[in-house]
């Protein structure tokens, strides 16, 4: 691969990317799959080490960036939230500072958006966002990989996102922006995506693509080709859960809502999923749902990622 334009560079946010570089790192992604199902090494990556820098929980994240820096001839390192205690037992600028001296990349999960921003600021090797309050860039690649596979291409479908406006809604928005895919996120009241990211994924699209968010559910899945949905309460929202889950009950994706989709739309999610709440077992366990396959798409388009980061 010829030097990529996204070397050095961080990944904040998924329009930290424009729609070549996007598309460009799905490239990659597919093609690196593809050897790795046919058992081809590729190490790109030979000795280059990734730190992960966790405030919160994760399965994926944590699992698919350790997976795939193995498998490209690397390591990652896991530092726990009580290990670093960053910005309390350490203040921000300097763990980036120190990181940066021994690793050739940082992904980071924080809590507040701020900390990621800091962090780039003061590291000298890109910083990826492994999930913040604002975004989940990461999860939005994998998720446009499954898209292409299921479909063959991106631009011109339409996705219905049906939940909270938060970290992946905003993610998602963008990334279908930077696509050429219709976007309606369906929220209740007070709980729609941030303003400024709708119209920065509105200026994105350039008019190649619709971004709606509503609150009228049928209209919104009309006509879907995809439907994604997330939990109602976010990591760092626990003591609002049992409110959230009133709130958004009509929201559920069940068999009667995706009925009003595309026939046999797929359906996405990017897990941990709560059966019963925000998605109920049928959907979630049905042939159009492909959140397995999403999941396994971290792996392959993080490495699609990193080769761009760092190759
Ligand atoms: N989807 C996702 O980011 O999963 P984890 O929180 O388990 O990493
Ligand atoms: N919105 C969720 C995504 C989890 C992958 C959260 O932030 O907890």
């Amino acid at each position: 691969m010829e030097k990529s334009s996204l070397k050095g560079r961080d990944l904040l946010s998924i329009a930290d990317l424009n729609a070549a570089e996007l598309a460009a790192i799905l490239a990659t992604a597919a093609q690196l799959k593809a050897e790795t199902q046919q058992r081809k090494p590729h190490h790109l990556l030979e000795g280059q080490t990734l730190a992960l820098v966790f405030e919160k929980p994760s399965l994926r994240t944590r699992l698919s960036f350790d997976v795939g820096m193995f498998q490209l001839g690397g390591r990652a390192m896991y530092l726990a939230p009580q290990e670093v205690g960053l910005g309390k037992r350490e203040t921000i600028s300097d763990v980036a500072r120190v990181i940066s001296r021994m690793c050739e990349v940082i992904v980071a999960r924080v809590f507040n958006h701020e900390s990621l921003v800091e962090m780039a600021k003061y590291s000298s090797v890109p910083v990826v966002n492994g999930l913040s309050d604002f975004e989940h860039p990461c999860q939005a690649l994998a998720d446009l990989l499954t898209i292409q596979e299921k479909f063959g291409h991106i631009a011109g479908l339409k996705m219905a996102y049906i939940g909270d406006g938060n970290n992946m809604a905003h993610s998602l928005m963008l990334g279908a922006a930077l696509s050429g895919m219709d976007i309606t996120v369906i929220s209740p009241p007070g709980y729609e995506p941030n303003e400024e990211v709708v119209s920065q994924a509105r200026k994105l699209a350039g008019g190649k693509a619709a971004i709606k968010a509503v609150h009228n559910l049928e209209s919104g899945v009309e006509g879907a080709d995809i439907i994604y949905t997330d939990v109602w309460a976010s990591m760092g929202q626990e003591e609002e859960a049992a409110e959230r889950r009133q709130i958004f009950k009509p929201y559920q994706v069940n068999e009667r809502l995706v009925g009003l989709a595309k026939p046999g739309a797929l359906v996405l999610h990017c897990l941990p999923a709560h059966r019963g709440d925000e998605i109920t077992e049928e959907v979630l366990e049905s042939p159009q749902s492909w959140v397995f396959q999403q999941a396994e798409n971290r792996l392959h388009a993080q490495k699609g990622l990193l080769v761009h980061l760092l190759g």
